[in-house]
């Protein structure tokens, strides 16, 4: 079945950008000038995406004013509410009602891509095998704690990135550690996957993780992923923010070469 629909979680509370967030949410906090939010969108329109789902919470009603607006005659964006913030788990099952028994992409606005090819692929590798698929990086080993780590199996499919995932494990101590491959915010899921986030017990936090979700289609053999060397910006940090926004501007044809320059100058004094 063809993926038409992206699901944004953006409910969450960005306490890492107060005192910023107190006013504006994460989500809407520039690139140079354009909000995170609308990077993914654009992202979701280039994958092929008909229907952006955004889920938000009613304390950021900036959220929706610009969903409002954001609508093209590519993509119709439509908003979802998360009553509290329970989880990006939980984010995901507020959107079943608007995704309907189809596959859906999951897009972190915190994670910004390059370019849509990782997506692009998991889509393609999902409307192959018909098996929920996620994005997945190599990194360094003191950095697998901060993600969920996978366990992916020896053989590839198909090409030379697509592996099956045997076992996810959230934010493993370095000791717990069972690679150096950990999941990225792009998902492409199965319908089942709400089904599975139904079951999903909540964490220590008090959230419903998806990760608990995908572990349960690992175990079933039902969880594909890509190993990616994509680009990527992790902006839900403020330092990881600041350097998006320079790395970003620095691409730009109409602002990069005046950067470039200034940046010299600075820096040569
Ligand atoms: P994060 O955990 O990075 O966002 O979730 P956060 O909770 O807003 O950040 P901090 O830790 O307080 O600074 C990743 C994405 O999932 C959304 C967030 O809005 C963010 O886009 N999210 C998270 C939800 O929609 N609901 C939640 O309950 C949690």
């Amino acid at each position: 079945m063809a993926v038409r629909t992206a699901v944004i979680p953006a409910a969450g509370m960005g306490t890492r950008f107060l005192p910023a967030t107190r006013a504006t949410p994460k989500e809407l906090l520039p690139i140079y000038d354009t909000p995170a939010l609308q990077f993914v969108i654009d992202e979701a329109a280039q994958a092929g995406c008909t229907r952006v789902v955004i889920v938000t919470s009613r304390a950021k009603p900036s959220i929706e004013n610009y969903a409002s607006a954001a609508s093209t005659d590519k993509v119709a964006v439509t908003v979802v509410y998360q009553d509290s913030p329970l989880g990006l788990g939980h984010a995901v099952s507020c959107a079943r009602q608007a995704v309907g028994d189809e596959p859906f992409v999951v897009m972190l606005p915190d994670e910004i891509m390059g370019d849509a090819s990782l997506t692009k692929q998991l889509v393609a590798l999902y409307e192959k095998s018909g098996k929920s698929s996620v994005g997945l990086k190599r990194v360094a080993a003191v950095e697998v704690s901060s993600y969920g780590n996978v366990k992916v199996a020896d053989t590839k499919i198909g090409d030379a990135t697509s592996v099956e995932i045997l076992q996810v494990i959230e934010k493993p101590k370095p000791a717990d550690a069972v690679s150096d491959i950990v999941i990225i915010g792009r998902y492409v899921l199965s319908p089942k996957t709400f089904e599975k986030l139904e079951q999903v017990k909540p964490s220590a936090n008090g959230e419903l993780q998806l990760t608990d979700a995908l572990a349960m289609l690992a175990s079933e053999h039902a969880l594909l992923g890509v190993v990616s060397e994509i680009t990527r910006y992790d902006t839900g940090t403020p330092m990881g923010l600041l350097r998006a926004v320079i790395e970003i501007a620095l691409e730009r044809k109409d602002i990069g070469p005046q950067l470039n320059s200034w940046l010299k100058e600075k820096f040569n004094k």
